[in-house]
Parts: C-alpha cells; sequence; structure tokens
C-alpha cells in the first residue's frame, strides 16, 4: 500500500491525489483520502483504482489543508470501498491510514468490542482508529505513542484528529515511511516519488520512530519522547525520471533504458584499462572472503531469478558453493547459517517484507549481509552490513525489467569481485571479462532496435492459453525470468523447463501447435538443445529460437530465430532477456492488457 500526507496551507486534496498517483504502484486496489474541514474530518474513499477517486473528488471537494490519503493493496477484508482507507473512529474525529498488517488485530478486535467498540469493516488497520480513540484523552500524539505499544506487525502510519487540526503524526514499523520537509508546510509518504514534484529535503525514518508534523515544523521521537536528531536527505535524481516520457508504458520506457541503467550500474566500479574493482559500499576484504565457505542469495520473484543467475555466476568465478532461495521459504526452513555464511539479499525496492525478514534472520545467526538494491536508504540498504546500489532509476512498471538487469550486472561484479580477492581469478581473465561487459550497453542498445520479429511473434501466437520456455544453464536461468513476465502481464500460462529435463515429465504438455521460446546461447550447449528443439518440434511445437548470431544451424529446426549480438556465454543472460521482455510486453498489449498495473499484482509487496 501506500501512504501520503500533507500539512501546510494549501488545499490538501489535490496534493494528496497527486502523490498517491505517483504511489499507484504500491497497490491499486482502492484509494482514499481524509481531510480536517472547518475542525471536522472529511472522508472519500473507494474501490478500484486512484481515477475512481479523483472523480468522486471533483464531483464533491473537500476543503481543507490537513489531510492524509492512502492507495492500497488488500490483504485483510477484499478490496471494497468500506475497507478502504482512511479508517476512522466512531464519532470521525480521529481518521488513520496504515501499510503493513497487525497481526494481533483479532485480539485487539474482541477486546475493543468488548469495550462497547463497533467496527464497520473487515480490516485490521480499524483497530488502530478505535484503539488511538481509546486511549485519546486530549493529546493525539500521546494516544497514538501508547496505541502502536499494543501493535503487533507492520505498519507506516499516518494519523488525524480533528481535535488537534495542527498536526499531523506518523510512525513505522518494517514499513517504508518518509517525511518531506517544505516550506511553511510538510509531509509524509511511504515512498520518495509521492512527494518530489513538491520537495526534495527528506528525513528518513527508522523503526519506531514517531513524527509530529505541523506546517512550520517536524518533531521526530522515540516512543519514551525522547527526541530524534536527523540528517536530511537531498534527493538528487529527477521527477521526470519517475514519468512516462513520451513512451505509451512505463514497462516499455524502462525496457529501453537499459543501456543506460547497464551503463550506470557499471560505471566506476568496473573501469577500462583498470585491473580493479571499486565498490565503495562493500567492505569485504580477502581475509573476510578466505573465511566464506557458503553464498546464500535470497530474494523474491524477479530478483530471485536475478539470484539463480547469480549461483552460476558467482560459483563458476569465486568457486564458492552458492545456494538461491526465495525468501518465503528460507526464513521458515531453519537454514545453516553461521559467521562463516556470506547473505546477498536482491531486492529493487529493498522493502520485500520476506526478504527483509530473510536478511535478519541470517544477520542474528552472524551472517555477513550484502544488500543488492536499487532504493537508496531503503530498509534492505540500512540493514545489510555492506551494499550495492543498482542505479536503475525509480522502476515504476510492476514487471521487473531494468532492475532485473542491472541485479544480473551486481552479480557479475560481485562474482568477479570475489573471484580477484579470493585468488581465483587470474587478471587475463579478469580483462576479458572486463571488455566484455563493458560493450554490453551497447550490445543491448542494438537488440531493442530488432522489434519487428517478436511483434510478429505477438501478432501470431497472443491467441494461445499456454506457452512453455526451453534452455540448458545460465539459459534456463533466464527462461524462468522469461516466463514469469509472460504469466504478469500477458495472464498467459507460461512455464520454463531445463531443457534436459524435458524428457522426464514435461515434454508431455507437447501439443499440435504450441509455443515453445528456446534458449539456445550457451556455446558448448548449443548442439545439446538443438536436439532438445528437434524433440518439442516433432511432436508438433512452433519454436521460436534466441541464438548468438552466426549460428544458422538452429534455423533447421526453429519455425523463426532472432539473433543476439555475440558475447561470452557468461554474459548471455543481460543479452537474451531483452528480447523475452520485448516478447511479453507485444503479447500484453495485442492482448489488450493493463501493461503497467496487471491485476493482482503490486510493485512493491511490505506483507509477507
Ligand atoms: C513483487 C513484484 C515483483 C518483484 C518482487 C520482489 O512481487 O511484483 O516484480 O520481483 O516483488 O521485489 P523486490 O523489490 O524485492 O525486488
Amino acid at each position: 500500500c501506500g501512504i501520503v500526507g500533507y500539512i501546510g496551507h494549501r488545499q490538501a486534496s489535490p496534493l494528496l491525489v497527486e502523490g498517491l498517483s505517483k504511489l499507484e504502484y504500491r497497490g491499486y486496489d482502492s484509494a482514499g483520502v481524509a481531510i480536517i474541514d472547518n475542525d471536522k474530518i472529511q472522508i472519500e474513499k473507494c474501490k478500484g483504482r486512484l481515477l475512481n477517486l479523483e472523480e468522486k473528488l471533483e464531483e464533491k471537494p473537500i476543503n481543507g489543508v490537513v489531510g492524509i490519503g492512502h492507495t492500497r493493496w488488500a490483504t485483510h477484508g477484499e478490496p471494497s470501498d468500506i475497507n478502504s482507507h482512511p479508517h476512522f473512529n466512531k464519532d470521525k474525529t480521529i481518521s488513520v491510514v496504515h501499510n503493513g498488517i497487525i497481526e494481533n488485530y483479532l485480539y485487539l478486535k474482541e477486546w475493543l468490542t468488548s469495550l462497547g467498540y463497533n467496527f464497520l469493516t473487515e480490516t485490521d488497520t480499524e483497530v488502530i482508529a478505535h484503539l488511538v480513540d481509546y486511549y485519546y484523552k486530549g493529546d493525539i500524539v500521546k494516544a497514538v505513542s501508547q496505541a502502536v505499544e499494543k501493535l503487533e506487525g507492520s505498519y507506516a502510519l499516518g494519523v488525524v484528529s480533528s481535535n488537534e487540526p495542527d498536526k499531523l503524526v506518523s510512525i513505522r514499523k518494517d514499513s517504508p515511511l518518509i517525511v518531506g520537509i517544505g516550506e511553511g508546510e510538510n509531509f509524509i509518504a511511504s515512498d520518495i516519488p509521492a512527494i518530489l514534484a513538491q520537495t526534495r529535503k527528506v528525513y528518513l525514518l527508522e523503526d519506531k520512530e514517531l513524527v509530529v508534523l505541523t506546517r512550520d515544523n517536524v518533531e521526530i521521537m522515540t516512543l519514551e519522547g525522547m527526541k530524534v536528531e536527523k540528517e536530511v536527505f537531498h534527493v538528487t535524481w529527477d521527477a521526470e525520471a519517475a514519468e512516462k516520457g513520451g513512451y505509451e508504458h512505463f514497462m516499455i520506457k524502462e525496457i529501453h533504458e537499459q543501456p543506460k541503467a547497464i551503463k550506470d550500474t557499471m560505471t566506476s566500479r568496473i573501469i577500462p584499462d583498470s585491473d580493479e574493482i571499486k565498490l565503495d559500499d562493500i567492505k569485504l576484504t580477502s581475509d573476510d572472503i578466505k573465511n566464506i565457505d557458503k553464498i546464500f542469495i535470497v530474494a523474491c520473484g524477479t530478483a530471485y531469478h536475478a539470484g539463480i543467475v547469480g549461483k552460476y555466476v558467482i560459483e563458476k568465478l569465486a568457486r564458492i558453493p552458492v545456494e538461491v532461495d526465495i525468501a518465503s521459504e528460507f526464513r521458515y526452513r531453519d537454514p545453516i547459517i553461521n559467521e562463516r555464511t556470506l547473505m546477498i539479499v536482491v531486492s529493487q525496492s529493498g522493502e520485500t517484507a520476506d526478504t527483509l525478514a530473510a536478511l535478519r534472520e541470517a544477520k542474528k545467526s552472524g551472517a555477513r549481509v550484502i544488500a543488492v538494491t536499487n532504493v537508496v536508504g531503503s530498509s534492505a540498504a540500512r540493514e545489510a552490513d555492506d551494499i550495492f546500489y543498482t542505479w536503475a532509476g525509480p522502476e515504476i512498471a510492476v514487471a521487473s525489467t531494468k532492475a532485473y538487469t542491472t541485479q544480473l550486472i551486481s552479480m557479475y561484479i560481485i562474482g568477479l569481485y570475489l573471484a580477484r580477492l579470493n585468488g581465483n581469478m587470474s587478471v587475463e581473465e579478469y580483462r576479458t571479462i572486463r571488455d566484455e561487459m563493458i560493450q554490453l550497453p551497447e550490445k543491448v542498445e542494438k537488440l531493442l532496435e530488432e522489434k519487428e520479429e517478436l511483434q510478429k511473434f505477438a501478432d501470431r501466437n497472443h491467441m494461445h492459453k499456454d506457452m512453455f520456455y526451453l534452455g540448458r544453464g545460465l539459459d534456463n536461468a533466464v527462461a524462468l525470468e522469461g516466463a514469469l513476465k509472460l504469466k504478469e502481464i500477458s495472464y498467459i500460462h507460461a512455464e520454463a523447463y531445463a531443457a534436459g529435463e524435458l524428457k522426464h515429465g514435461p515434454i508431455a504438455l507437447i501439443d499440435d501447435g504450441i509455443p515453445v521460446i528456446a534458449l539456445a546461447t550457451q556455446g558448448e550447449l548449443f548442439e545439446k538443445m538443438v536436439s532438445n528443439i528437434k524433440e518439442v518440434v516433432t511432436r508438433g511445437a512452433k519454436v521460436i529460437a534466441f541464438a548468438l548470431e552466426g549460428n544458422t544451424d538452429i534455423e533447421k529446426v526453429a519455425e523463426q530465430v532472432v539473433y543476439l549480438p555475440k558475447t561470452i556465454s557468461l554474459l548471455t543472460p543481460i543479452l537474451s532477456v531483452v528480447p523475452l521482455q520485448l516478447l511479453s510486453y507485444y503479447v500484453a498489449v495485442t492482448r489488450g492488457c493493463d501493461v503497467d498495473k496487471p491485476r493482482n499484482l503490486a510493485k512493491s509487496v511490505t506483507v509477507e
């Protein structure tokens, strides 16, 4: 979910709506605002996209210069008008927006019900509104601090009270929250883009820091009331970076930003003609690395797929065993972690709840943790020992593209770094890979020009219900990501299989006319892959193959071939994923899907 809050002299309603529009990627089941209008709280909220709320506010404007807003991704209680935020107490003197999950809400609900409180909704958040009401004795700050002491789970809260119309109270625990500092006005938001059009000065809040905003002041304190001094963080990136800039969708814009994102992520770390790898935020020494006997890469979704490539790459380069885990599995399976473990968490947002929980678990057991994340100052970045920032810029489309390719770059650079430090790689070997990597942005640029083949594929195949992706080695890892992209945005059932495993079951699914997307970029596995393609073609599949330039033999077996610029086998994932992203995009567009906001998905999943 996303939250925004405003206190100042300007009308709150348009500012809240504008802020929420920048947070829609955090969820878009419903939206709402609560604004203090002449010492009364006025609330408008409804199911569906923000547009619905905007229309309602146009019909029936709410005046007022203090307010909170919310865009929801449902957890407790289905998406509906009534379950939408903001929530309020019985006489509507207190209103709350909440991001996160209150784990003990049923217990609190029973308790409050026994005290005479009536509940209108099925949400966990409504409990907070009544709880604050219960503790309210004329001091909203005190009431909020007492209420949160009772809460178990995660929350970022914005609270207003019509009894104290010149205050906005906010607090976080395990859910992101920032404060925007203006002139005679202040903001809260769950993410920076929400307030960037208004201010570039922000405070990044830590867990359980309570913030009291007035027009002219921001006071941050602990729950015990101790004042917290905090440095102002200046946002340097551009608000325009978060806009669509001429493209039809954020996704296609972000696909096209990949050459730059890859370049930015490599620049200053991998330097032409230099044998040194510079990682400013990673402080591992060669002694630290010699002490490591196991690496875990833990992540969710697309970031997890980057981790699978990471396993191949790091094991090959640094010869350290790597295990890749889905964060929601890792944290509950009692993994073997100790001081000799290095954990790499990969997370675009740096706020994914399961990934953070895995990070904390690992730290508790003494592991060293590197966070690979795209968001400066995110929870993952703050809690890890070392950081690798992917410089992809803000990613808005729910389906991740440029974050993935920059995560791959991080895997290569970390792999090279470990290999150089533990003595597993000669300078010559390093130079070969370095020089190839430096050429990648240009090669991706070239690939982006070749869209016709993929559009053609989309025209022919968009009506199919199932598609299969095949590959071996690194191609198999990329196939997983290709299939996920297609599922996410086109709702076509897509499955990736290791091509060698095909005979052991999946081949039973191959039927007349079924599209198969085959990756054959791995030099030493090329012939084997050609045999696998033949196996499915014989059974009626229609194959589109992806191979490196020059490997024209593939045309004998595949119906359609897309060639990739030549590079070393280790680096092909950066190239092969790009046409797969385009393929999914064109299929989804041809099917008329909402590419940037696929059903049921959210960009940032800050609940378990
Ligand atoms: C959500 C998004 C995915 C993303 C995953 C992990 O499910 O829809 O696109 O890969 O979260 O997100 P993270 O921010 O941790 O990389």
